[in-house]
């Protein structure tokens, strides 16, 4: 029997109902493919910040470093100042654990869910590589004279050709992989941030030509990815880019291909772990309430397993979370699923 340890940060707000829903799924992924799965839940978020001021202890953070993989919920509290748990929690843990890949894909699973008119599943089906441990999210930046009217306040991009060279490589190897349109497309601004997409532009083409001939390269600009979004989202195989626009494109993908409640990410180092996590953030106004929907946790918990190379089991996850959106959801969004966040979580369960 293959025998995983994993480790569970339900976190705030919606997250922890989100994660038992997530985890009740595994289980039932679990029992059907003979593995065994070993949970170690971590408290981490707001209510243990207010109560004891701990945001991610070293201890903590030591022993998340050796598991092969991390279940997420959600990291934001209403009654702590933004940035503190973001920061202190999620971005300490992608940046310390090299978790330089965030993988989003973008896939339509029911066309009644789309906001664009016309738009089937063949149509929408593309993914986001977003560089995870670099850019506007280094947190290089300061404030010279602050809180005066001759105040600068710097926020620096950092972009290493270490840094920019290993997403590249890994969206490469993925578009390779996925064997779809085997195409690349990088997503940028290079008419404008003329430094750091002058590095991805010159590294893209150079990493493509010398070891990924067979991978189509294109370009597009930031603002004219989203507008293609909408208007050709069929254009789109694989997308490379990095962490601040990866981060603004994924919520335009996230609506396209149904909203927030299915939309799920992974934030990966390919030569150690990954930890998984819906991609929207803790919903506070909808807590305890059972009327989140869990997908998004649950399809974290099939990319989860993807990683962790139980492919046959992913797949089986996604296939009852297709059949669960396509025949048993009145609708995506929290409170209009027609069925209770556990409810989803049992039907997917059951479809397995
Ligand atoms: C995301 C979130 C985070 C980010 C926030 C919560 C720091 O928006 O995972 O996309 O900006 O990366
Ligand atoms: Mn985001």
């Amino acid at each position: 029997m293959r025998s995983y340890d994993i480790a569970v940060i339900g976190g705030d707000g919606t997250g922890p109902e989100v994660i038992r829903e997530a985890v009740k799924v595994l289980d039932a992924a679990a029992a059907r493919f003979k593995l065994k799965l070993n949970y170690t839940h971590y408290d981490l978020g707001g209510e243990r910040y207010l109560r004891t001021g701990e945001v991610l202890p070293e201890s903590v953070l030591a022993e998340l470093r050796k598991f092969p993989a991390i279940l997420l919920g959600a990291i934001g509290h209403p009654q702590v100042k933004p940035g503190i748990l973001e920061k202190g929690i999620l971005l300490r843990t992608r940046f310390e654990l090299e978790q330089y890949i965030n993988l989003r894909p973008v896939k339509l699973y029911d066309e009644r869910f789309c906001p664009l008119k016309h738009r089937k599943p063949e149509d929408i089906d593309f993914v986001v590589v977003r560089e995870n441990n670099e850019g506007l999210y280094s947190g290089a930046g300061g404030f010279i004279f602050k809180g005066t009217p001759d105040e600068v306040a710097l926020q620096e991009s950092i972009n290493t050709r270490r840094g920019v060279e290993r997403c590249l490589r890994f969206a490469f190897d993925y578009t390779r992989k996925r064997n779809k349109h085997k195409k690349l497309t990088l997503s940028g601004k290079t008419n404008v941030l003329t430094y750091a997409f002058d590095l991805w532009e010159r590294a893209f083409h150079e990493i493509g030509r010398q070891d990924y001939p067979d991978i189509e390269r294109a370009y597009a600009h930031v603002d004219a990815t989203v507008m293609w979004f909408v208007k050709n989202p069929e254009w789109f195989d694989v997308i490379v880019t990095d962490n601040m626009f990866g981060d603004i494109i994924t919520d335009l993908g996230a609506m396209i291909q149904g909203g927030m409640g299915i939309a799920a990410g992974g934030n990966i180092n390919p030569q150690g772990g990954g930890m998984f996590e819906p991609i929207g953030g803790s919903a506070p106004k909808y807590t305890g309430q059972g009327v989140i929907n869990p997908l998004a946790a649950i399809c974290a918990g099939q990319m989860l397993l993807d990683f962790l190379g139980e492919t046959q089991a992913a797949k089986a996850v996604e296939t009852a979370v297709i059949n669960t959106v396509r025949h048993k959801i009145k609708n995506l969004a929290a409170g209009k699923m027609g069925c209770s966040t556990s409810q989803v979580g049992d039907l997917v369960a059951n479809a397995l």
